[in-house]
């Protein structure tokens, strides 16, 4: 007989009995995704796994336990026939055909009347890859397939432009703080789909250069402002590209809201009636130093970490930090933007009582190929920078963490 493709097609299968015979592991990987759509599952077995039994516990499924006796699918609107008895299946075979009932069989492809796909999610678009025919069956083809697709439309290596639910207004995305496999998948998506982006000097660059031509990229450092704040023209600049109906990414290093301004863009937005989506990142404030071998919280030697702005000097009026406090905790201290204020933050930590001898390391341009670590303590910091050349970006800690990993260079 000649063998025609498959039908595809989607079940709804909400409040509809499904019966599944036996409880091995067909039954437990494929019984979450009929939960998951609703349906009345009756599962017919005289044993079943662990996470079986526990779906059957907990009320999501019902168990008959003993096995499959002629009857069992005349209700059934769909079956799932999975026994270690290929007698028992052949037989409930023979009765969904009898019924008419639609099922499938774990131990012969070619005597079910339908197959399972191989499945996958993404953004509310459901992906289901089947074979041809029963003799080209090819399991993990057909898998890898489905993560080639699930996997590209989630990372934004696939784009589907004309299908997928733009993003209406401007989404703050945090890019991490360099390497380009640091941004979220969700920001990675939405960078996909993106007919403006504006970009920050730090954070994940080169993602930049894989945007399709027709994608405009502003440099925020670039954006003139004249008679504005430089912060104003970027607000001003999300604003009018997203008023002209454009979907607009504003790529911001590490995470939006730690030292971002991230708020204030928000803020200027809401204010302006444009919608606004913020997708959180991977804030150097933690990830720099792990990448260079610190973490910043140890057992028995750090239980606390406070990242700190050292953008301005501690005697400096417009200062908000407590920097008598910080002096005195004995946990971790992590200084962004601190570079050119390290002497005199060393002087006032020590003046305040931390140890002259604590251990220091500044890790400059984090995650990136230009990555540096440089060891000092509190007091001879502000000599080191200068001796080694240390320059923005780069992350300083401050605590006994930074000795304990097995790397004190890097
Ligand atoms: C304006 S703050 C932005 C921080 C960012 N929002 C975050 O969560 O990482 C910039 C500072 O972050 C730190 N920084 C960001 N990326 C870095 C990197 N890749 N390596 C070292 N320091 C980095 C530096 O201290 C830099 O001066």
């Amino acid at each position: 007989m000649a063998e025609h493709p498959a039908y595809p097609v989607g079940l709804r299968l909400t409040g509809r009995r499904v019966v599944v015979l036996g409880g091995g592991q067909v039954a437990q990987r494929r019984l979450p995704a009929l939960v998951a759509a609703g349906a009345d599952v009756v599962l017919v077995s005289p044993e079943a796994t662990p996470s079986v039994e526990a779906m059957a516990d907990a009320g999501e499924i019902t168990w008959a336990r003993r096995p499959y006796q002629d009857g069992d699918l005349a209700d059934a609107w769909y079956a799932l026939i999975a026994t270690s008895d290929p007698d028992a299946n052949a037989r409930a075979s023979a009765e969904a055909e009898r019924h008419r009932v639609w099922c499938v069989r774990s131990d012969d492809a070619d005597a079910a009347t339908a197959w399972t796909p191989a499945t996958g999610h993404s953004e509310g678009v459901t992906v289901a890859v089947l074979t041809t025919s029963a003799r080209g069956r090819d399991p993990r083809h057909t898998a890898a397939i489905r993560d080639a697709v699930v996997e590209g439309l989630r990372d934004g290596t696939l784009v589907a432009p004309h299908h997928r639910t733009r993003t209406p207004g401007v989404a703050l995305v945090g890019g991490g703080p360099g390497d380009p496999d640091l941004i979220t998948v969700r920001g990675r998506r939405l960078l996909a789909e993106a007919d403006v982006v504006i970009a920050d000097r730090l954070g994940p660059r080169d993602l930049l250069a894989e945007l399709p031509p027709h994608v405009e990229v502003i440099d925020a450092a670039k954006i003139p402002y004249g008679r504005y704040m430089a912060q104003e023209a970027i607000n001003n600049a999300l604003i009018e590209h997203a008023k002209q109906g454009k979907s607009v990414v504003r790529l911001k290093g590490g995470d939006p809201f730690v030292f971002g301004r991230g708020m204030e863009e928000v803020q200027a937005l809401a204010e302006a009636g444009i919608p606004c989506t913020v997708v959180p990142g991977i804030s150097s404030s933690i990830s720099v130093p792990g990448a260079a071998g610190i973490p910043v919280t140890h057992r028995g030697v750090a239980h606390e970490f406070t990242v700190v702005s050292g953008h301005v000097a501690p005697d400096d009026e417009r200062s908000l930090v407590d920097w008598p406090s910080l002096a005195r905790l004995t946990g971790t201290l992590v200084i962004l933007m601190g570079v050119d204020k390290i002497g005199r933050i060393a002087e006032t930590l020590i003046a305040h009582g931390r140890s002259p001898d604590t251990p220091v390391a500044l890790v400059q341009e984090g995650t990136t190929a230009a990555q540096r670590r440089v060891d000092a303590t509190l007091a001879t910091v502000a000599e080191t920078v200068r001796a080694e050349d240390v320059k923005p970006p780069a992350v300083i800690v401050v605590g006994a963490v930074v000795t304990v990993g097995p790397a004190t260079a890097g």
